[in-house]
């Protein structure tokens, strides 16, 4: 039985079983909401469609599961964030679960939390420089990186082709803990080419602060392509390959390609399988993405609050990697997968992620 199938099951027997427990106590002490408790979801922003799914996902289990949901966003604004999660604290929420904006801005927030007792899940995102965050829902960040750096190291045949090919690297947002994670895993790929010469990067720009990009925001990925086109490959020189972190900037990134007369695209990463990059990919203008259920990221979630809430101790599969600067957090690590337009098909559109029709 595969991960995602157990933690269905698991997430939802488990829930099921809390559900009656709990309202069997609610209606014991004369009130209470019903169900398992209140879960507070604290996700990042609308403006990607992977946080919407998150969203929708989270709260459609723990609802089935017999809770009762809180469901916040704040377009990309730290501070909007941090005053969302102490209304839900106010609300006496038994569980915070948070898609952190900026992974060092919630210590306050968080220390409020855990003086109520709140349990605290870090979702995709750890949050960092606090003792009150206690489990780490995710993927593996780091093979994220890796199967993108290894995407464009076998498309370019660097084990076979001298080169020298052109390439450009894109990072996500400085506050997000996740960027580090995905460059590292992609620069441990990539820089032994570069170091080789078989790799070029014309910009110079290598490190995380030059190539990250605000907010994940595509728009400042493509202003940053723009200028980097312009001011380094005005020499009739072309980029052969662009390390990009997620679909949305991805997707900045071929605008700006675009706008500066590029008809055959280089190879392109990305990260979300988001509908409109899986039209690219079966375009031939972006190459790949990493997909990450986001379905069985929110049946773990659940998992681990069922198990918490039953007074158990969730199941983890990672009690090493994930330090936030006070300690390290256990975490669930899921497996990322990387998709083509080989592999769409089976991956995305046969798992059900995405509809067949969705893509026409
Ligand atoms: C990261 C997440 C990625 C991507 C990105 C931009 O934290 O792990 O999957 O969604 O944010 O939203």
């Amino acid at each position: 039985m595969n991960v995602n199938r157990r933690q269905l099951m698991t997430g939802t027997i488990g829930a099921a079983a809390v559900a009656m427990v709990a309202s069997a106590c609610a209606s014991e002490d004369g009130g209470g909401e019903g169900g398992g408790g209140k879960v507070g979801i604290a996700m990042p922003t609308k403006t990607s469609e992977r946080w919407i799914l998150d969203g929708d996902n989270l709260k459609t289990s723990f609802e089935d599961a017999g809770y009762e949901v809180s469901l916040q966003y704040a377009n990309d604004v730290a501070a909007d964030q941090v005053s969302q999660i102490e209304t839900m604290v106010g609300q006496n929420v038994d569980v915070l679960v948070i898609a952190a904006i900026d992974n060092k801005s919630l210590s306050g927030v968080l220390a409020q939390a855990k003086s109520q007792d709140i349990t605290v899940i870090a979702y995709d995102r750890l949050i960092l420089d606090t003792p009150d965050v206690d489990y780490y829902a995710s993927f593996d960040n780091t093979k994220v990186g890796t199967l993108q750096g290894t995407y464009l190291v076998e498309a370019l045949d660097l084990a076979n082709q001298a080169g020298p090919f052109n390439i450009e690297l894109f990072a996500g947002a400085l506050t997000d803990n996740n960027t580090k994670y995905f460059f590292d895993g992609a620069w441990a790929v990539l820089e032994p080419f570069v170091t080789e010469g078989k790799l070029v990067v014309k910009s110079g720009q290598t490190t995380l602060e030059q190539i990250a990009t605000e907010n994940w925001d595509g728009a400042v990925a493509q202003e940053r392509m723009d200028n980097i086109l312009s001011n380094f490959y005005n020499d009739g020189s072309v980029v052969d390959a662009v390390l990009a972190p997620y679909d949305g900037i991805s997707r900045g990134i071929i605008a700006s390609l675009q706008g500066n007369g590029y008809t055959t695209m280089p190879f392109i990463t990305g990260q979300d399988a988001e509908v409109e990059s899986v039209k690219y990919i079966i375009e031939g203008l972006q190459s790949m993405t990493v997909y990450k259920d986001t379905r069985e990221l929110a049946a773990t979630t659940v998992d681990m609050v069922v198990a918490v809430l039953d007074g158990k101790d969730p199941e983890i599969n990672d009690d090493t990697t994930y330090d936030n600067g006070n300690k390290v957090v256990p975490a669930y690590l899921l497996e990322p997968v990387s998709v083509d337009v080989n592999n769409y098909q089976e991956v995305v559109v046969d798992s059900g992620y995405i509809a067949e029709e969705d893509l026409a």
